[in-house]
């Protein structure tokens, strides 16, 4: 099984950018998070992070009958983005949402998300383990 961990703009600042609200590990700490992760549970993966829209819609696009899952946190993008779901749904890749904050608990902006209606869950405000639980259940839905 493999899967594509998508993070949108600003997570390559992790840990640096308001830790009260994203925690201190850094992207490099996540990464390692999730590859052992993902090793643990026989899964390959492949990491992408960015800051652009349309590079995050062109990656998606080159991910159609690549990956059997796609773990992404759109970030800002998951209130502004139409293309971003879209693009999810143009592959047809079962797809979990992920935040690290709650973002229901945040700014009244935070709390609708493109994203939510195309994919299979959405999980927020359990930090890293969050990417955990959106592997174990991509794995599950594989099954
Ligand atoms: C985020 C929440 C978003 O509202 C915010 O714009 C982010 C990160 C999260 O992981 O909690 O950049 O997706």
């Amino acid at each position: 099984m493999k899967l594509l961990i998508i993070n949108g703009p600003n997570l390559n600042m992790l840990g640096i950018r308001e830790k009260n609200i994203y925690g201190t590990g850094t992207y490099a700490d996540l990464v390692e998070f999730i590859s052992s992760v993902c090793e643990k549970e026989g899964i390959e993966c492949e990491f992408y992070q960015s800051n652009h829209e349309g590079d995050i819609v062109d990656r998606i696009q080159e991910a159609y009958e690549r990956v059997d899952g796609i773990v992404i946190n759109p970030a800002a993008y998951t209130h502004t983005s139409v293309a971003i779901p879209d693009a999810i749904k143009a592959v047809s890749i079962p797809t979990v949402e992920v935040h690290l904050s709650d973002i229901n608990s945040r700014e009244e902006f935070r709390k609708h998300s493109f994203v939510s209606p195309v994919a299979l869950a959405t999980i927020c405000g359990e930090g890293f383990e969050g990417y955990r639980k959106a592997i174990l259940l991509l794995k599950d839905h594989k099954n």
